[in-house]
């Protein structure tokens, strides 16, 4: 029998929202418009160089090389910043580019990667953005075929989205395994049950959500990065790290990615339970991150390591702003995490931008710490910091997701 969403955001400790993010954060949205006019100039400079190619998905000394659209996770990021920076300048030389790379997505489709539960990160910000934006039928289907492939990841006896490798191989190590990072993939299948009227693929994003919930989710508020469980009989196996420190550890992007993930969940979802766990694990992020609200890469990390994860920081504000979106605004909690969104993004703007010889915007990414790459640019930190811009100094945005 599984467990409602209301009982497990039930068993989930709330650590408390920290004092601290209690007041007005001194952050001027001046100068939050001053970044996201750097941020869109940026992406306009390097719009030839990317036109139909993308930034690798971290930079090499602060420079991005250039990448093909037929595998990786990242891609869709750099499409993303070409939307938001149409939105946010009017130029029609974004749109036409984010347009051009649209096509190699449904390409992608057809002879690329799709093997992979990334599919929601590449199609939400690809074609269903193109949807949202201009309508046009081919991105519909397109988003929809992403969804059908996503869909056919999940293993119905415990619940889950199978993150990474072949569905098929019961003895690899990926088989039955999810991961914290799918909760930001969920969008593209509630999505595209309002998009066909097939409640299939939001019943498998709601169960996948309280999948995680159970196992992901640890009752103090942090998260494992990946839990396995046995995909014929949904017994549960255990949690693992992939990209933190230690299996018991609490890696911060991945914690920022379960924040906006059930953030979101809760829009969708019309489901008040998602939004409560989403304010818990915003909490327990925020009782945790650093002096100057940008998190170290895993927040279990030895006391001597200091590495950063500037991405995790621009997810999660965009993942507060969310928050502070669906929670009802009688709730005090609404104006709590629209103020750490703000702190974030103040700490972001002042202190970890790329200077002119980048042709990224955030310095201090860590994509995976372990294997020794971090304090770089990350597309994804690039994409989430912007957003958070825009979501700052443009109430009325429509989020892509
Ligand atoms: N989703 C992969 C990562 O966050 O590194």
């Amino acid at each position: 029998m599984r467990r409602s969403p209301q009982a497990l955001a039930a068993a989930v400790d709330d650590p408390g929202y920290p004092a601290r993010y209690g007041t007005d954060p001194d952050v001027s949205r001046k100068a939050l418009e001053a970044a996201l006019d750097d941020a869109t100039d940026r992406v306009g400079d390097n719009l030839d160089t990317f036109y139909d190619r993308f930034p690798e998905p971290a930079s090499d000394d602060l420079v991005y090389g250039a990448t093909s659209n037929a595998d990786g996770w990242t891609t869709s990021f750099w499409t993303g910043l070409c939307w938001l920076a149409g939105e946010v300048t009017g130029q029609r030389r974004f749109h036409d580019a984010a347009s051009a790379q649209v096509g190699t997505f449904r390409r992608r489709l057809e002879t690329g990667e799709t093997d992979t539960h990334d599919l929601g990160f590449l199609y939400s910000l690809s074609t269903v953005a193109d949807r949202r934006l201009t309508g046009r039928e081919p991105s519909r289907v397109a988003a929809v075929r992403a969804a059908d492939l996503l869909a056919d990841r999940f293993h119905p006896a415990p619940g889950l989205i199978q993150a990474w490798g072949s569905t098929d191989d019961p003895e690899a190590w990926e088989h039955g395994r999810m991961i914290v990072d799918t909760m930001m993939n969920l969008p593209l299948l509630f999505w595209a049950s309002e998009a066909t009227g097939d409640p299939r693929y939001a019943d498998i994003a709601g169960t996948h959500a309280r999948t995680n919930a159970a196992h992901v989710v640890r009752p103090d508020g942090s998260t494992f990065h990946t839990f396995a469980c046995d995909a014929e009989t949904g017994e549960p196996l255990g949690g693992e790290t992939h990209q933190g420190c230690a299996d018991d550890s609490c890696w911060a992007r991945g914690q920022a990615w379960a924040i906006y993930g059930y953030a979101l969940a809760a829009d969708y979802a019309g489901e008040p339970a998602y939004a409560d766990l989403a304010a818990k694990l915003a909490n327990y992020y925020l009782s945790h991150v650093a002096d100057d609200h940008v998190p170290r890469w895993d927040f279990d990390a030895p006391a001597d390591d200091t590495v950063r994860d500037s991405s995790a920081a621009a997810i999660a504000a965009c993942g507060f702003a969310h928050l502070a979106r669906v929670l009802p605004a009688a709730d005090e909690r609404a104006g709590e995490y629209r103020n750490a969104a703000l702190a974030t993004l103040g700490s972001l703007t002042d202190d970890y931008r790329a200077g002119s010889d980048s042709n990224g915007l955030l310095t201090d990414g860590a994509y995976n710490r372990p294997k020794g790459n971090y304090d770089e640019c990350t597309i994804w930190g690039d994409y989430f910091y912007t957003e958070g811009l825009v979501r700052a100094t443009r109430a009325a945005w429509e989020p892509y997701w």
